[in-house]
């Protein structure tokens, strides 16, 4: 079973990854944090993109389920000598992976790669489309949190499905190259949240009106109705000049400034999917502040992916 988009993931799958989450969760609070569920299997991280916290938590999530890790280092591979992706995959499955996580800078090669393996391959961020594990970091990172947004009804935890239900979440900044913003508008509507989309029109993607969000291009209007700011990482690498007028006129409208705390609700959550440009989507003091739940984020990173393998693996059976 792959995971490449949030849509891959069945209901009782998405439920049975929440659940496992929190198993794995108090396995990762114990003094030896380790299990055997993987044991003998086989995990391989391939990245043609940088990354500290994906890889990094994929690999002790690993790791802490006794699964074998290999590391693929794009620098010293032989992708230098002219290896092509496809044949990279099938070099890696002859070698007998169980899992292949993989990042790659263009939309769609995690399903690409999906027809070269009999790994499960897990889409760890193509491009500008999806990053599926990060979103379900962040929806149980704000099960979590929920019952300290006082517009959350408890009712809903603990039922089937609309696990976040009456939370409003704003999605903002550069969301048109942002393969989280993607899977977290999926994931968190699956989930009953309403979410809005906040940026510069030229960084919206032309299709935004088809998902199911509302949009608009004035954050000062709309950051006091937020349960949630999600700030998204201003994409230097990816953002052409012309997008934008200049970046300080990108802060002055859409940076989370001091003046911007204090327009929030006195519960508002801040998250970010890391890394952060200080200073530019978040100020330090956004970033640091006890509305801030960033490293929160972080820490359920490992937890969560443990809980994707565990699922994908098939060691925990699910109905559908
Ligand atoms: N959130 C995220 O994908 O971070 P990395 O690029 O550090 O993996």
């Amino acid at each position: 079973m792959n995971l490449t988009s949030i849509d891959d993931l069945t209901p009782s799958l998405f439920q049975e990854i929440i659940s496992l989450s929190d198993r794995f969760i108090e396995v990762s609070s114990r003094p030896i944090p380790k299990v055997p569920v993987l044991r003998g299997k086989t995990l391989a991280t391939v990245f043609y993109e940088n990354s500290t916290r994906t890889r990094l938590s994929f690999e002790a999530a690993a790791k802490r389920l006794s699964c074998d890790t290999l590391t693929f280092n794009l620098t010293t591979s032989s992708t230098s000598k002219g290896e092509s992706l496809q044949d990279t995959i099938q070099t890696l499955d002859a070698m007998g992976i169980d899992f292949l996580v993989i990042r790659h800078p263009l939309a769609g090669v995690a399903r690409l790669a999906s027809g070269w393996t009999n790994a499960s391959v897990i889409n760890a961020g193509d491009g500008c489309d999806e990053h599926p594990t990060q979103a379900l970091i962040d929806c149980i990172t704000l099960i979590q949190i929920s019952n300290q947004l006082s517009d959350y009804d408890p009712d809903c935890q603990g039922s089937d499905w609309p696990y976040l239900k009456n939370l409003h979440i704003g999605i903002v900044g550069d969301i048109v190259h942002s393969r989280v913003a993607r899977s977290n508008v999926r994931a968190f509507t699956r989930l009953g949240a309403k979410v809005t989309l906040v940026g510069p029109p030229t960084l919206l993607p032309s299709d935004a009106s088809s998902w199911p969000v509302d949009i608009t291009y004035d954050l000062d209007e709309v950051i006091s109705q937020f349960d949630v700011v999600y700030a998204l990482r201003f994409q230097k690498e990816r953002i052409v000049q012309s997008l934008i007028p200049s970046l300080d006129e990108y802060i002055r409208y859409w940076g989370i400034s001091s003046d911007r705390l204090d327009a929030m609700k006195p519960h508002c959550k801040i998250m970010h999917p890391g890394p952060i440009n200080r200073g530019v989507e978040l100020s330090s003091q956004a970033a640091d502040c006890e509305k801030s739940v960033i490293l929160r984020q972080v820490n359920n990173s490992v937890p969560v992916r443990m809980a994707v393998l565990a699922a994908l693996s098939g060691v925990y059976v699910h109905d559908d």
